[in-house]
């Protein structure tokens, strides 16, 4: 929906500056946000063309989305760069097209008998593990703008809060604390703990990424240098157009 009123937007702006008789009507009566919404606006508005080339471009809702996995921990360095530069960009970019699942756990382990968790990061780590997991629990798709705030943060733990409150302000914080402490956030650290262990191969460093399931040296390695691309790349679907540079050839043709 971002990209498409941004097309518009543009599509808009490029209209101002076209000249000659090619110009079209000033105004169509309809702001531009709305010029694709029916044939009729489309018409009136004189883009029927370009509202089609978008149509098509579209994702087929038959083909399914890249589903990325990221099995990580909260406090460990190359995950937080690997949230923040690569996987909330592409997000934000690809949502159409993919699907995300967060495991944070990483190189944790559950004591046997004891209820409780060694992390890596120490007891902070087991914390930011676990408030990540409740808030991506609690709060469900939302959970993503939050997780980012957080991992970009300089202190994971404490923007917690604000970062929930910014992001998601339905969100009660008492629903995230009462999970962290009681058993829920125990029982999603138990299940983030029984996928990690499930990797086939198993994980040897985080993050470690599968796509639709499946884990591959070449494609993790991508993933950490470029995920967009990566994320084009294995779409199965007719490729939107952020993936293929149209909204430059859109651009470029419209005068
Ligand atoms: C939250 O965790 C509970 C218990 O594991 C589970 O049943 C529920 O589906 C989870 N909700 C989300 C949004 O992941
Ligand atoms: C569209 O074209 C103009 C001039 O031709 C250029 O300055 C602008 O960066 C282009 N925008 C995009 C999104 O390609």
């Amino acid at each position: 929906m971002i990209s498409l009123s941004c097309v518009l937007l543009f599509l808009f702006f490029t209209y101002e500056k076209c000249d000659g008789k090619s110009h079209p009507k000033p105004s169509c009566g309809y702001p531009p946000s709305q010029w694709c919404r029916t044939l009729e606006i489309a018409v009136e508005c004189g883009v029927q063309k370009q509202c089609m080339e978008l149509d098509a471009t579209r994702p087929d809702p038959s083909v399914a989305p890249v589903e990325v996995t990221v099995y990580y921990e909260s406090l460990c360095p190359g995950c937080r760069s690997f949230l923040t530069e690569q996987l909330f960009p592409t997000w934000t970019m690809l949502k159409d097209i993919m699907t995300v699942h967060l495991v944070p756990y990483g190189n944790a382990e559950e004591i046997p008998g004891q209820n409780s968790f060694l992390c890596q990061h120490g007891e902070p780590g087991c914390k930011a593990n676990v408030f990540e997991a409740c808030i991506l629990n609690v709060t469900g798709q939302a959970a993503f703008p939050v997780i980012y705030c957080m991992a970009s943060s300089s202190d994971v733990i404490n923007a917690a809060l604000p970062c929930l409150q910014l992001n998601a302000p339905s969100v009660e914080w008492e629903a995230i604390q009462s999970c962290v402490i009681g058993g829920l956030g125990h029982s999603l650290m138990h299940e983030n703990g029984v996928k990690t262990r499930s990797l086939k191969p198993a994980h040897k460093y985080v993050p470690w990424v599968t796509f639709n399931g499946v884990y591959k040296d070449d494609w993790e390695d991508k993933a950490m240098s470029s995920l967009f691309n990566l994320v084009c790349m294995l779409y199965e679907g007719i490729k939107p157009p952020v993936c293929t540079g149209a909204l430059m050839k859109l651009n470029r043709s419209f005068c």
